[in-house]
């Protein structure tokens, strides 16, 4: 049966496990995407979610025909996946839109960044043909993402009876960065995500560079604002469509991650930990191993509020977690190794018997994080750039004496956060040794008002109501 709401993006709700005596069971998907959109799509039972498969179990799940309802998988050859996602996506999309390449060296756009170019297409034409396939007459169409920006454009021109919508969950690059792409890969680019009726991004910030971007070419026309904000603009494509440009902060459901945070396996985690960090305070960080986390100048900092303010010595634990992502790349790997390192060398240089001044656990373990969550008295929240981190919004929200967050300026959380956190330049390491020192000097009842204040600011838009917004608009003319 045709559907009339449909949401794209790389990653599934599900991921199939395939056990020894080859029977498949299905596990929930990872990431803040999929518990995002997992949480609105349980209010919409009908909507049906098209992902890649993404390991050789959900391969095997597509070719045996096992589904279940309301997602379908597609299997994509192997190496144009590969190409797409780590060659293109991840190693090219993610680094221009979060500022992240070593310029002396890198990006390098040859022959072999061409051929991945064209499985990136290939890919997206994928994606593009089953939503055309599964939707019904004038459905409503919602793509996510930088692994799916020209879905959008290519969708348009197999079925251009739908209404076609894609929401960017990072940030989107300076028109400088979007320029070092080649030509046909920005100009692709760019009609790919015009394609849609309507573009949703984290922040206003992100949303105003997309419009700066769309400048480089004279092909697109030009940016019409009716309004002084940005959820106002409007944008005529080819001159005869108009894409609306709209701004969407992503939130968090706080009943639900409260529910989350008290189930047994997290008061269990707690009490670990609490026996873990005895009397000290706590720092905690919870995050991708990514490399726009910045978690190496997070730990910089803290060697430096470790140097500097030395009455924390000895009364403070910094609690790391990362979680394992992106390993197939050799940069993520070098990174996540840099970052076992200095908290290896900072154990080294300050720890005592009796003391181990940062513990890293670079592994996936949600309910280890939610009882971190629940006993921090400091949040390090310090990325370069970022969409918009959810991190920095749910730990006020499960927080139990009241948590200090210290808050990079990139992130898209910022915005929304800015009154009650500690800001900090993510690349001033002497800024963040201050600011937690700061943190973790402010009086409790101080602590507690502003992560009051804090947990309502973060639960302003929750997930279902993100999404409810995003399909009521996309419904409009
Ligand atoms: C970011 C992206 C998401 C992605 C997530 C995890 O939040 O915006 O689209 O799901 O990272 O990354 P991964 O590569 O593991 O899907």
């Amino acid at each position: 049966m045709a559907s009339q709401v449909l949401v794209a993006a790389n990653r599934g709700p599900l991921s199939y496990a395939l056990a020894d005596d080859g029977t498949l069971s299905a596990r929930r998907g990872g990431g803040g995407l999929v518990s995002g959109l997992s949480a609105a799509l349980a209010e919409q039972p009908e909507a049906l979610w098209i992902c890649a498969a993404l390991t050789e179990a959900d391969g095997e799940a597509v070719r045996r025909g096992v589904a279940e309802p309301g997602v379908r998988m597609l299997d994509i050859d192997p190496a144009v996946y590969d190409d797409a996602y780590n060659g293109i996506a991840n190693s090219v999309l993610w680094f221009t839109h979060h500022v992240l390449y070593d310029i002396p060296r890198e990006p390098v756009f040859d022959a072999e960044f061409r051929r991945r170019w064209e499985s990136y297409e290939a890919y997206n034409r994928t994606f593009a043909e089953a939503l055309a396939q599964e939707a019904a007459e004038g459905a409503s169409v919602l793509v996510q993402d930088y692994h799916l920006a020209l879905v959008p454009g290519l969708l348009r021109v197999l079925r251009p009876d739908l209404r076609i919508a894609h929401f960017t969950h990072t940030p989107w690059a300076p028109p400088q960065y979007l320029r070092m792409l080649p030509d046909y890969a920005r100009e692709t680019l760019v009609w790919g995500m015009l394609g849609a009726d309507r573009l949703g991004f984290h922040t206003e910030a992100w949303a105003t560079a997309f419009l700066e971007c769309t400048h480089l070419d004279d092909a697109w026309g030009q940016a019409e604002p009716t309004g002084a904000r940005v959820e106002h603009r409007r944008y005529s494509v080819w001159k005869r469509r108009t894409t609306e440009v709209s701004v969407y902060p992503l939130g968090v459901d706080g009943d639900e991650l409260r529910s989350l945070a008290h189930r047994p396996e997290v008061d269990e985690r707690l009490a670990a930990l609490r026996a873990e960090v005895g009397d000290c305070r706590t720092i905690v960080r919870v995050d991708r191993t990514e490399l726009s986390k910045n978690i190496v100048r997070g730990l910089l900092a803290y060697r430096e509020l470790l140097t500097s303010y030395p009455q924390w010595r000895g009364r403070v634990v910094h609690l790391a977690f990362a979680y394992p992502s992106r390993q197939d790349l050799a940069v993520y790997r070098d990174y996540t190794a840099a970052v076992s390192q200095l908290a290896q060398e900072i154990d080294e240089q300050f720890g005592t018997p009796d003391w181990r001044p940062v513990h890293l656990h670079v592994k996936d373990d949600f309910a280890r994080s939610l009882a971190a969550y629940r006993l921090a008295d400091v949040a390090l929240v310090n990325p370069v750039r970022d969409g918009m981190n959810l991190v920095a919004k749910e730990i006020p929200v499960v927080s139990e004496a009241g948590c200090a967050v210290v808050l990079s300026t990139g992130a898209g959380a910022y915005g929304e956060l800015r009154d009650d956190a500690l800001a900090v330049n993510p690349y001033d390491v002497t800024q963040t040794a201050k600011a937690l020192h700061e943190a973790l000097a402010m009086p409790g009842a101080e602590r507690a008002e502003r992560t009051k204040r804090l947990a309502a600011a973060a639960t302003a838009l929750p997930p279902a109501r993100w999404f409810a917004a995003q399909l009521a608009d996309l419904a409009k003319p």
